[in-house]
């Protein structure tokens, strides 16, 4: 065309611009410009909608000024030219400027109102955008489906769900019905925070509401029912996805195969990971850790291998799937290999990587290991997060460990990680359990959202420092605040007035709990009664309770049992909850001797299973063994170990020996077994560590009468403090006393 007027170049930019081909749009409108042709009120709305597209904000404001000029912006009928304006500010992300359209324009309707609140929650200036909320109302302008949408989708995607959801209960009050977008922003929404149950309930009231779901909101219902673990409303969902015809799409097929993979559905999950036609690396990890879980890490790591040949690169988080899979496995060895090499295939380690190998650890029982990689950890300044510490904490939870949980609780301070109630918990526990109780008792204090949880815990750490009256008071006071006591908190209070010996109080607690608390005793409970009663020495009625208890006992109750029949001289009683232990727990190396010693006493034989009588077969594992920690090294000793220690006996022996009334029979003699093994810390550690520090020992078996005389006289004639932990209780040895007082 020789000319070219304006109706030519507004053919041919609208052209473009329907075809969304907003870079042509623009070339063409500054040609347009050079050639000395105006955009009229019309164009200039095209052209700044594309500058808004290709977020072209140089562009964007020389338009901005033309359209100002051209006296196009001061007008009621302009309010499109300035709507558009305000837009291409929002998009190119200059709210300043944005805002200043908004404020100087002299009519302003629907869009405009909806664009600035889009600006504003885009770059979550969620007051700002409230605030116009409001004013929109006041100036007369009633928010529209896309207002609220707006605000909704963007809190619920910012995670602020409660927000959301008010927002929700104005809009449907203010007659505007939600929409598909609403309530999948929402269900989304929910998902993405974790809560499965919410987003479910979303999503059945959307179901009611009458509106038709789409693909995007089924994905989402799915991953709640993945999270939740509900297989047959995920199924029920499934069948829905097909038939709004969203199966084959790579979104529902992910949430489709993470589903039926967390449910153990290893097989259906397959099968549609077969079908998603493009499968990307959210359909490779869910497979993945599908397999991993179900245990078929030979499975998982073919894919593993795979999915690159298939074009789709790995992320840390394959990795991560397939190590915490091998060692959920207990191929701990191909676990740690992978973490060895994945930064060789340029996948960096991130601190989930580490914090599976901790958790690993810890939960195989490797807590030394789980130290090593947490200290290897700091050193590559990788930081620890929340899951991090939770995962390390019950590696320290016990009693040669009192200066590393002072560490960890350094580093939640240090790292500003949030101290809420399951680390606060966690923490309670390890303290308490390295044997200092008093720390355990300052972070309770400091904890101000207590659970009843966090009570159990400072209730127990009590129990376990032999401090029942406190125990007490603290229950009394958790019930003052207001806080339901549980099941645990129950068992915890009976055992409480069992170790003061007030039976009659314990028997009310017991006896009532149903009715106040509308909680049904449990064997804990039955257990700790046959305790209270035992350690009375009331044995008849202790067995009356067993006899006749509504639940089958199990080995708690016949062990508290056994303790006070022994405790008590009751070679009879003794026998008989021998003989159901050893049914109970053939394997059990205790009982096997004790079945012996009894036998003998009593001249009955007990019908233990042939193999389990003789002790010959025991795992390494099994053997008696103590350990302490002297100047940060751990000794371990085991019976007859007493190689250099030979003086240090002798001369510990001296002090005067004296029976005491019970029945002796449950300790491997030592003219049999040689020295016993806490005989042999306690001498290494008054030899080897200053007199001002406590000798701290765990011992893996149950302390024999012998060996906690021995620590009481030892602990008043040298004056040391001496702890042992054994798998029943805290001895706490002081100035020739023991806080079991001697009942363990
Ligand atoms: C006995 O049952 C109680 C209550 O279920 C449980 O807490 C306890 O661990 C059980 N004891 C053993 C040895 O399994
Ligand atoms: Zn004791």
């Amino acid at each position: 065309m020789s000319h070219r007027d304006l109706l030519a170049w507004s053919a041919m930019i609208g052209a473009y611009a329907i075809r969304g081909m907003y870079g042509e749009v623009l070339a063409l409108a500054v040609r347009m410009v050079v050639e000395g042709v105006l955009p009229d009120r019309f164009l200039i709305t095209r052209i700044l909608q594309a500058c808004a597209y290709a977020e072209d904000l140089e562009l964007g404001r020389l338009l901005h000024s033309m359209a100002v000029r051209r006296g196009f912006m001061g007008r009621v009928k302009d309010v499109p030219v300035g709507n558009s304006v305000l837009v291409m500010y929002v998009k190119c992300g200059n709210l300043v400027c944005a805002r200043k359209v908004f404020d100087k324009m002299v009519c302003r309707d629907l869009g405009t109102w909806n664009s600035m609140i889009f600006g504003y929650c885009r770059s979550a200036e969620w007051e700002e955008a409230r605030c116009l909320l409001d004013a929109m109302r006041q100036e007369g302008t009633e928010p529209g489906v896309v207002t609220w949408n707006t605000l909704i989708s963007s809190y619920a995607r910012s995670g602020d769900l409660d927000v959301a959801m008010e927002l929700l209960g104005q809009m449907e009050e203010s007659g505007v019905a939600p929409d598909v977008v609403t309530w999948t922003s929402l269900v989304s929404g929910f998902v993405h925070m974790d809560r499965g149950d919410e987003a479910l309930q979303c999503f059945i009231q959307m179901c009611l509401a009458g509106v038709e779901p789409n693909g995007m909101s089924i994905a989402s219902a799915i991953s709640a029912c993945a999270s939740l673990k509900l297989l047959n409303l995920g199924r029920e969902l499934h069948s829905r996805a097909i038939k709004v015809c969203s199966v084959n799409n790579v979104l529902s097929g992910n949430s489709l195969v993470d589903m039926y993979a967390k449910c153990g559905e290893i097989v259906a999950a397959w099968r549609i990971f077969n079908e998603i036609p493009d499968k990307d690396i959210f359909s490779w990890n869910s497979m993945i850790a599908g397999y991993a879980q179900a245990g078929y890490c030979g499975k998982a790591y073919n894919l593993f291998c795979k999915m690159e040949n298939c074009g789709v690169r790995r992320n840390a988080i394959t990795w991560n799937t397939m190590i915490s899979g091998y060692i959920r496995n207990g191929d701990d060895e191909r676990a740690f290999e992978l973490f060895q090499i994945m930064e060789s295939y340029g996948v960096k380690r991130d601190t989930a990587s580490w914090n599976i190998l901790i958790a690993g650890s810890v939960h195989n029982g490797y807590y030394d290991r789980a130290l090593r990689i947490f200290h290897q950890m700091r050193s590559h300044l990788v930081r620890p997060d929340y899951i991090t510490i939770l995962s390390i904490i019950p590696a320290f939870a016990n009693l040669v460990a009192s200066w590393k949980v002072r560490e960890i609780h350094a580093c939640i301070f240090h790292h500003n990680l949030e101290m809420d109630g399951k680390i606060a918990n966690a923490l309670i526990n390890a303290y308490s359990k390295s044997g200092d109780l008093a720390s355990a008792c300052t972070v309770f204090d400091m904890h101000s959202s207590r659970s009843v949880i966090s009570w159990n815990c400072i209730i127990l750490a009590h129990l376990l420092h032999g401090s029942p009256n406190e125990a007490l008071d603290l229950f009394c006071q958790m019930k003052q605040e207001g806080v339901l006591p549980d099941h645990t908190t129950l068992a915890a209070v009976i055992k409480a007035y069992g170790l003061m010996g007030k039976v009659s109080e314990g028997s009310r607690t017991f006896l009532n709990m149903a009715n106040d608390y509308n909680i049904t005793p449990d064997l804990d409970h039955h257990a700790a009664m046959v305790d209270l009663l035992g350690r009375s020495g009331r044995l008849k009625e202790a067995y009356e309770l067993i006899d006749e208890m509504p639940l089958i006992p199990n080995s708690t109750v016949w062990e508290a049992f056994l303790t006070a029949a022994v405790k008590h001289g009751n070679v009879r009683l003794a026998h008989l909850a021998a003989v159901e232990l050893s049914v109970i727990e053939p394997g059990d190396p205790r009982v096997q001797r004790l079945a012996t010693t009894l036998q003998d006493l009593t001249g009955k034989s007990i019908d233990v299973p042939k193999a389990m009588v003789h002790n010959k077969g025991r795992k390494l594992d099994e053997v008696e063994s103590c350990s302490t920690e002297i100047r940060n090294k751990l000794y371990v000793f085991s019976n007859g170990d007493n190689v250099g220690l030979e003086h240090t006996l002798a001369e510990l022996n001296s002090v005067p020996d004296f029976s005491i009334g019970t029945l002796d029979v449950e300790e491997e003699k030592e003219e049999v077994v040689g020295v016993h093994c806490e005989k042999l810390a306690i001498a290494f550690g008054l030899t080897n560590s200053p007199h001002f520090k406590n000798i701290r020992i765990i011992k893996n078996e149950r302390m024999c009468n012998h060996c906690h005389t021995f620590a009481k006289l030892v602990s008043k004639k040298y004056e040391r403090r001496i702890l042992i932990k054994d798998p029943k209780c805290l001895h706490k040895f002081e100035d020739g006393k023991c806080s079991c007082e001697d009942y363990w």
